[in-house]
Formats: structure tokens, sequence, C-alpha cells
């Protein structure tokens, strides 16, 4: 399988922003791990980060134009809970995309119980740090 990992906003600054929250990991650490993962597995994986949601939607389109991977992982960051223009781009193409997030979005403030990504996507894993995104492709390789 050949994978796909995005992150959105703010999450450039996984590891300096918010440690109690997010940790203390960089977002290099954890590709690096997820990329050691895949490796193991015989799969292979690219990793994208924008800050801008049409650069995102982008990536979506062009993954879905040009087939460049199977499945992917998104964490939108906070996109996630009020971006119809990514949710659509999720709608429009062929490629599952699992949802994913380093917190547990439940067990924080009202507003992020919200996602307005979930009912386009494969499914939702949250809470586990680099562990939600490994298990994102876990399960979509066995999907
Ligand atoms: C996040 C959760 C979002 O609510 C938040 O806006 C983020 C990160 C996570 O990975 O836990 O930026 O997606």
């Amino acid at each position: 399988m050949k994978y796909l990992v995005i992150n959105g906003v703010n999450l450039n600054l996984t590891g300096k922003r918010e440690q109690s929250v997010y940790g203390t990991e960089t977002l290099d650490d954890l590709n690096k791990k997820i990329a050691e993962y895949c490796e193991k597995n015989g799969d292979t994986v690219d990793f994208y980060q924008s800050n801008i949601e049409g650069e995102i939607v982008n990536k979506l389109h062009q993954a879905f134009l040009e087939k460049t991977c199977d499945a992917i992982i998104l964490n939108a960051g906070a996109f996630t809970h009020y971006s119809y223009a990514i949710r659509d781009a999720i709608a429009s193409i062929n490629i599952p995309v699992a949802e994913v997030h380093i917190s547990n979005v439940h067990a924080r403030e009202q507003f992020r119980n919200t996602s307005v990504l979930s009912e386009v996507c494969k499914g939702v894993i949250c809470g586990f740090g680099v562990g939600s995104y490994i298990g994102a492709i876990e399960a979509l390789k066995n999907r």
C-alpha cells in the first residue's frame, strides 16, 4: 500500500505548542515513526503539511487526479471542525480517507466534538498520539 499522511493547520508546531496536550515529539519525530512502521510492513508513505486550507484541498485533488496513493490519513487540525471545503474535497475523491487526531477531541472543549469531516471519512481515530496515525494505517490496510 502507498499512504499519504496530511497534517493541517498548526500541526507543524507539534512538540512545541501545548505540550501537555500534544506531547513533546515534533511532527518530524511522528513522521519518522510512521515511516519506520510503513517500511517494516513493506508499505510506502508520503507526508504533507500545510496551514492553508486550499492547499490541503489541492493535495487531495492531486492524490485523486494523479493517483498518487491508495489511502490517506488526515489530521486537518482545527479545519476539522468547520472546513466544508475539505469535507467536499474528501467526498469528491475515490480514495479512502481516515480522520485522525493526536489528542482525544471528545475529552476537550465542546467545539472539538464537532467534525464536519467524519461523515465523509472511512473512520476516525483520536487520542493515541502517533498511535492514531499508525492505527489508521493498520485499519485502512485491513479494509
Ligand atoms: C487536533 C485536534 C484539533 O481540535 C486541534 O485544532 C488541532 C489538533 C489533534 O491532532 O488533536 O490542531 O487535530
